[in-house]
């Protein structure tokens, strides 16, 4: 079926190639007035003005009219923890009442807690549960996804995520892509025997993971208290014999040297970075490896934001993620990610959009497919209500200025 969508009053993020964007490329945010957008079988065909549109375009085309509404390519959330089996909405009351992380740990909150929930459910109902949080995230504009195990922690739970995920992979009209979280935190049982357990990860669950075919990466909490940087380059590294690019969790809670393993490693991101240091802002100076900032969860847990302007002057590759999961994120609203990124990390709303589709592609290996209004990529499309401009959705958090949402060329 060919569609010419007519009238878009902004067409945002008209690309004819795509590379990640760094440094002063952030904030040129392409943008066409008073457009027209011709998409044929799922796939973007043609765009341009609306004085350009010709009799070829409509040509077999049903015509719809956008009536004022900007239009842009959906977000492109690379960091989620989707599949999970229960809330923990619990934790969040202690943490008002003033208890810490830590102290939540010991009363078995925490990655723990979620672990626990995990073993009791089976594969269908974390696929139907994780199932409806993406219809409720492509609703709000998401349009491709990454999603991660981690509340395994041993084989068979780990495969059981890893499985869901796949069928998400198979079945979701989005893309989709899976890290393996095994190296989330230390169960009970190997928390004095490390090795342990990170032989366990290497020796059983990698060969069973490539066996199946099950991840596109392998992804580590390098953290304090979690994974030493030392542990994090072993798993990687098994990891990277079995086909998985590193993507990982650095620099959440303390500056441990993550950004620099990441980076050495030649991670496709390295994520979180609220404490950062000069020597991984560094790291990340003109590095391919893309830092993946992810403000709900500073907002979640009251943690200072990530260093946005100062990553931007060091000429990073940028991009902003969700988050989403039960403990330190629960949300996968992009909209609102987008807009916390320009209240509380300063990006210019031209750098938050374009963080959140292009340079979230990137961190995907998804930029053949989405991330920006290209000829041969998917039709997955925001259609906005009608807004005086750009800057007013970053303004105006916490409204729904989504009006409709077109994946694979069907509105859903
Ligand atoms: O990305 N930081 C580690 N992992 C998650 C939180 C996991 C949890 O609390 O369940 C995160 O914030
Ligand atoms: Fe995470």
């Amino acid at each position: 079926m060919k569609w010419v969508i007519q009238h878009i009053k902004q067409l945002v993020n008209t690309r004819t190639n795509s590379i990640v964007l760094r440094g002063a490329e952030l904030s040129k945010l392409p943008i066409i007035d008073n457009a027209f957008l011709v998409v044929e079988n799922g796939i973007i065909q043609a765009y341009g003005a609306m004085h350009e549109l010709s009799a070829e375009h409509l040509d077999g085309a049903g015509v719809i009219d956008a009536a004022g509404a900007s239009v842009l390519p959906c977000w492109c959330d690379s960091h989620t923890h989707l599949v999970f089996a229960a809330s923990r909405e619990d934790e969040f009351v202690h943490k008002i009442n003033g208890l810490t992380y830590a102290e939540i740990a010991a009363k078995g909150g925490g990655i723990l807690n979620s672990a626990r929930k995990i073993a009791l459910a089976n594969e269908e109902e974390l696929y139907v549960q994780a199932m409806t949080r993406l219809q409720e995230l492509m609703k709000l504009g998401t349009g491709a996804i990454e999603i991660k195990s981690g509340y395994g922690l041993n084989t068979a739970n780990e495969l059981k995520m890893l499985r869901v995920i796949k069928r998400i992979k198979e079945t979701a009209p989005i893309p989709v892509k899976a890290s393996f979280l095994g190296a989330h935190t230390f169960p009970l049982e190997f928390k004095e025997n490390h090795d342990g357990y990170i032989n366990q990860i290497i020796q059983e669950m990698l060969p069973a993971i490539s066996q199946e075919q099950l991840a596109d990466y392998i992804d580590v909490f390098c953290e304090e208290g979690f994974f030493s940087v030392a542990e994090t380059q072993r798993i990687c590294e098994a990891g990277i014999a079995h086909g998985l690019k590193p993507k990982i969790h650095a620099n959440q809670l303390h500056a441990s040297g993550g950004v620099e393993l990441g980076v050495q490693l030649g991670a496709i991101s390295v994520d979180h970075l609220e404490t950062m240091n000069a020597a991984a802002i560094q790291a990340l100076s003109n590095s391919t490896t893309i830092g993946t900032m992810l403000p709900t969860a500073a907002f979640f847990l009251r943690m200072p934001y990530q260093p946005a302007r100062e990553l931007i002057r060091a000429n990073a590759a940028l991009a902003i993620a969700s988050d989403y999961n039960p403990g330190s994120s629960p949300s996968g609203n992009m909209n609102f990610v987008v807009a916390l990124s320009c209240i509380q990390m300063k990006l210019l709303p031209e750098e938050a959009i374009n963080a959140a589709t292009i340079n979230g592609a990137f961190a995907m290996e998804l930029e053949k497919e989405v991330g920006s209004i290209t000829i041969g990529k998917r039709a997955n499309l925001i259609f906005t209500y009608p807004i005086p401009s750009l800057a007013y959705m970053p303004y105006s958090f916490g409204t729904n200025l989504i009006d409709k949402v077109m994946i694979n060329g069907r509105f859903i």
